[in-house]
């Protein structure tokens, strides 16, 4: 074998790094013009890269990836990886939640097909991962990540600035900042709230809480695609968004709706979620029922072409989890669940890892009708 001059190493490594792959966009580092810098000293080798972001779950396959390269070039080498952000140009408004690098809302054709508890579950997720991450629960019907998060009877706590402005501290949970409508509104209000009010208690929600910097925001909105979900949709810049459904079809053609709602105001659908997919009793661990019916989830996706996140079974532990405010997530007696529920995050982070390419790909366009 032909030995590498160590005044090569740098040109060798280099070539070794551009190969690597990056699973999430199918294309080499090279393509991808991720090499920011390599500096070597003697044996040691600090290869600096810069990527499209989220990188939480990236980062780890991509560092041992070129660690391997560069101990491909020479054994006796010793490497350190630096994973850094590449810089997102966000789309939508810049001056709502400035701070908040993704922004990602939870959708629903109807109320009931496990929304809150598929929301609380990726922001408990994402939270696990490192990162800092904030709950905005929107669902004027039922707000319910106070119950999910343990914060029943939890108020803002509103703080006046020096320049006049009243801030909200959000209400901090298993690593994760929740604010939710139920903070600042009566249970049974919803019904009596109408026009300016709500619009009064939203901005309170998007503009008036102190979220600091997070790296995601999960949006709960509330379910359906009237006035009220258009509006707060066009509000905030949106990354994306997800849909979760039931399988059968009734539940279906609302989520149509959904969808159609997201593109008329040009979001994109990250993936859909299929909630409350199959029940295995835990006696019959081989056995899958399929209560509400079955594929809807794919149905859907296949038809809007994005991806099918998830299938996630009935568990009893799940509503148990989200009644007594401990997200299955975060319980290890559910393992099996929180796996699914944790691959969904994980294929979530690669989607918006997507979203976050093309935007950087295309001049932001404003118009203005
Ligand atoms: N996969 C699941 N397994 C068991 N119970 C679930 C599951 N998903 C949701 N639930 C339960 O169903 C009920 C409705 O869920 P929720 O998340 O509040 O729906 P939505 O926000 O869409 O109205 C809650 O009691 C919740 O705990
Ligand atoms: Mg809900």
């Amino acid at each position: 074998m032909e030995t590498i001059q160590a005044e090569n190493y740098e040109h060798h490594i280099r070539n070794a790094i551009n190969t690597i792959v990056d699973s999430d966009f199918d294309k080499t580092l090279g393509e991808l013009n991720a090499i920011h810098s390599i500096t070597i000293d003697g044996n040691s080798v600090e290869v600096y890269l810069q990527l499209v972001p989220p990188l939480q779950w990236i980062a780890p396959t991509i560092d041992h990836a070129c660690c391997e390269a560069v101990l491909s070039v020479s054994q006796e080498l010793k490497p350190t990886v630096f994973v850094r952000e590449k810089e997102v140009h966000r789309t939508g408004s810049k001056s709502v939640l400035p701070s908040v690098k993704n922004l990602i809302a939870i959708a629903s054709g109807k109320g009931g097909v496990g929304k809150s508890t598929i929301a609380a579950n990726i922001a408990a997720a994402l939270a696990m991962k490192g990162a800092s991450v904030g709950l905005l629960d929107a669902d004027i019907y039922g707000p319910s990540a106070p119950t999910m998060f343990d914060l029943a009877g939890a108020q803002l706590e509103a703080e006046k600035l020096p320049d006049g402005r009243i801030i909200g501290q959000p209400n901090e949970r298993y690593g994760v900042k929740v604010a939710s409508i139920g903070f600042v509104m009566q249970r049974d209000q919803a019904a009596i709230l109408r026009g300016p009010m709500l619009a009064g208690y939203f901005n309170t929600l998007v503009e008036q809480i102190n979220w600091g910097k997070l790296d995601f925001l999960v949006f709960d909105l509330p379910p359906g695609t009237g006035d009220i979900q258009l509006t707060l949709t066009q509000r905030v810049p949106l990354t994306g968004a997800v849909i979760v459904t039931t399988p059968q079809e009734i539940s279906l053609s609302d989520v149509r709706r959904s969808i159609s709602m997201f593109a008329r105001v040009n979001v994109e659908i990250l993936g859909i979620v299929e909630n409350m997919s199959y029940f295995t009793p835990p006696e019959l661990p081989d056995k899958k029922y399929y209560i509400f019916g079955k594929g809807g989830g794919q149905v859907v996706a296949d038809e809007n072409n994005v991806p099918l996140l998830g299938e996630v079974p009935i568990t009893l532990g799940t509503r148990e989890g989200g009644d007594e405010g401990l997200p299955v997530v975060l319980n290890p007696e559910e393992f099996s669940q929180g796996e699914i529920l944790r691959n969904i995050t994980a294929r979530l982070a690669s989607q918006i890892r997507l979203a976050n390419f093309r935007s950087g790909e295309q001049p932001v366009i404003q118009i203005s009708l």
